[in-house]
């Protein structure tokens, strides 16, 4: 079952007319946000971050945080699962092709949930390859616009050899992934690349740095040079539907002895206890549980 527009009806059902700005221009923004226990996991921060998208592209949010609880909770209790993730979709609606803003055009608002599967085993315990490519994207990859045509060509380039992700670099220094975060390992300190203009602030990130404060593991937020990246000790993933992986091969070469490494196990655990305090009913900052 899906919202769309203020209704809810099976995804078969839904259907939205072919003027939408979305389907024309790709001229809206999205949020996935996992639901562990049939909670949604770190709301308020997906929310905020959904205003600054909005905020990104000058469209008004059509609900407050409450009535977007209201809504995702429906949707939740409508679908099967315990662990789902959550899809939220806003556009600027439906109207004649042109590339201004349209006038009182209400926006197109759709939410659908899809079962949230922990990340094959078998990745976590041998590790997944990752290859590298040129950030080509524009340059407020801080909107999660749902225009996203760089972001599937470049993961695309991973899938064509079967890697699991595209890491990016811009002008020498990591970025991001085509769909996530990564994070430098070097001589047991975590590098995590400053959250700016070039890359998504990814709620799981936030969650990581976090775990690490609050346990005192060494870590360093600063621009991690390509050299950084292809001398790493190891290198970790992060996004709401994979949480923590490590990344064990990188452009067909050995990250670190190309076995997950210390830090991932460290991290992945503590990631691992704090998703059960969420569940658990609790909804602490990493920092202060
Ligand atoms: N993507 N960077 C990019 C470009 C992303 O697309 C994502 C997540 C992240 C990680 O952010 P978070 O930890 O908040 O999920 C970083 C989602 C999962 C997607 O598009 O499906």
């Amino acid at each position: 079952m899906i919202y769309l527009n203020g209704k809810f009806m099976p995804i078969e059902e839904a259907y939205i007319p072919v003027l939408d700005r979305g389907f024309i221009f790709g001229d809206g923004v999205y949020e996935v946000i996992p639901a562990y226990s049939r909670k949604p996991f770190r709301l308020a921060r997906h929310l905020n971050r959904l205003q600054h998208s909005l905020d990104g592209i000058r469209l008004q949010n059509p609900f407050s945080d409450k009535d977007w609880e209201n809504l995702l909770e429906q949707v939740i209790a409508k679908n099967e699962g315990e662990d789902q993730y959550l899809y939220l979709h806003i556009t600027r609606g439906v109207a004649k092709r042109d590339h201004a803003f349209p006038v009182d055009v209400p926006p197109t608002v759709f939410i659908m949930s899809n079962p949230l599967l922990p990340p094959p085993a078998q990745l976590l315990v041998g590790g997944a390859s990752a290859i590298t490519a040129v950030d080509n994207r524009w340059i407020r990859c801080d909107v999660k616009a749902i225009s996203l045509l760089p972001n599937v060509l470049l993961r695309q380039l991973a899938v064509d050899v079967h890697a699991l992700e595209t890491i990016l670099i811009r002008d020498g220094f990591l970025t991001e992934g085509a769909a996530s975060n990564i994070f430098v390992v070097k001589n047991k300190v975590l590098l995590a690349p400053p959250k700016s203009h070039l890359m998504l602030p990814g709620i799981t990130y936030d969650v990581v740095l976090e775990l690490a404060v609050a346990n005192q593991i060494p870590h360093e937020i600063r621009e991690i040079s390509e050299t950084e990246i292809r001398t790493a000790d190891e290198i970790l993933l992060t996004s709401s539907t994979k949480e923590i992986m490590p990344i064990t091969s990188l452009d067909s070469k050995p990250v670190g002895n190309r076995k997950p490494g210390k830090m991932f196990t460290r991290l992945y655990m503590l990631y691992q206890q704090y998703k059960a305090t969420h569940m658990r009913g609790h909804f602490p900052d990493a920092a202060s549980s």
